[in-house]
């Protein structure tokens, strides 16, 4: 062997790029508001997870100005990707003073964000007893979730109905919903995966409250005054057909949960299926 045969060798031997732990590559970010953006990272080979549950992720802080040691920041995200896609999709708010997306809205396709592969989560088919009609209940990035389910072919196989609900202040705190939504239902891939016809069983309910759109109104209220189920054409609240999952602030979680118990929902867990679930929609 001479020599020339040897330098490739070390001359291609990369220099370790120092990587963080759990570390994913961003793979596309797109800004919906000011205040929104989802972003896609590559999927760790060995990551499984159900529909619907979240995962811890983050960045690396700010060096501690005693030691210079870096922690890592980390915040509960729910995977809005469905569990078949080969990477992973997140929902985010950007708070401009907030510890973690303040820094994490700048994040662009190469760069690593941390992604602890630990899936947990109540919003999740598991969790629900056999029924008819599926409810999904968002306000906000509390949509997240139901990105994955919706994509989720379990959700078309389990019920002839889903009704998505989805409540934000403005109109442009609704795009990310609503393209999901268009593009899901004239994807003629899906309706070879979800079954023929799966389109019809979604019917999207949009609502605003401090901007002028089609439908206004908290979507509590809309469940009061029955406006909900009128403009659907579909019957009321029933324990023996409808299936709900929830997910938003906590003061939205609490008083969605009070309408269905009033209805005769009882609330669910993976230990214990019931009618209904919740989830805080974590913000950064
Ligand atoms: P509203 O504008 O009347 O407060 P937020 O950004 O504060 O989390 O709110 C997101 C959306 O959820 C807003 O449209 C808001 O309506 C609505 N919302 C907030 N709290 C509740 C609640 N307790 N019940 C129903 N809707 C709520």
């Amino acid at each position: 062997r001479d020599m020339t045969e040897q330098t490739p060798v070390t001359t291609a031997t990369a220099k370790a790029v120092p990587t963080l732990p759990d570390a994913q590559t961003v793979t596309s970010v797109q800004h919906y508001t000011d205040k929104l953006f989802s972003f896609r990272v590559s999927r760790p080979a060995s990551l499984r997870f159900r529909s619907g549950e979240f995962v811890m992720i983050g960045l690396m802080g700010d060096p501690d100005p005693k030691t210079g040691k870096q922690k890592p920041l980390l915040r509960a995200y729910s995977i809005a990707s469905p569990s078949w896609d080969e990477e992973l999709e997140f929902y985010s708010i950007k708070v401009q003073d907030g510890p973690l997306t303040s820094k994490l809205q700048h994040i662009q396709p190469g760069d690593q964000i941390i992604l602890r592969p630990k899936p947990v989560g109540t919003l999740v088919h598991d969790a629900l007893l056999p029924g008819k009609r599926l409810y999904f209940f968002a306000t906000g990035t509390g949509f997240a979730p139901f990105a994955s389910l919706l994509r989720e072919p379990e959700t078309y196989e389990n019920y002839d109905e889903v009704i998505i609900t989805h409540t934000c202040r403005d109109v442009a705190e609704l795009t990310y919903g609503h393209n999901l939504i268009e593009d899901l239902k004239q994807d003629e891939i899906m309706e070879e995966v979800f079954g023929e016809g799966f389109a019809k069983k979604i019917r999207y309910y949009p609502t605003t409250t401090r901007e002028e759109s089609p439908k206004m109104g908290r979507i509590t209220t809309l469940i009061e005054n029955g406006e909900l189920f009128t403009d659907l054409g579909i019957p009321p609240l029933d324990p023996a057909t409808d299936r709900a999952m929830v997910c938003g602030s906590l003061a939205f979680n609490l008083d969605i949960k009070a309408l269905l118990e009033k209805a005769g929902l009882r609330e669910g867990a993976n230990s214990e299926p019931g009618e209904f679930v919740i989830e805080k929609a974590f913000v950064g």
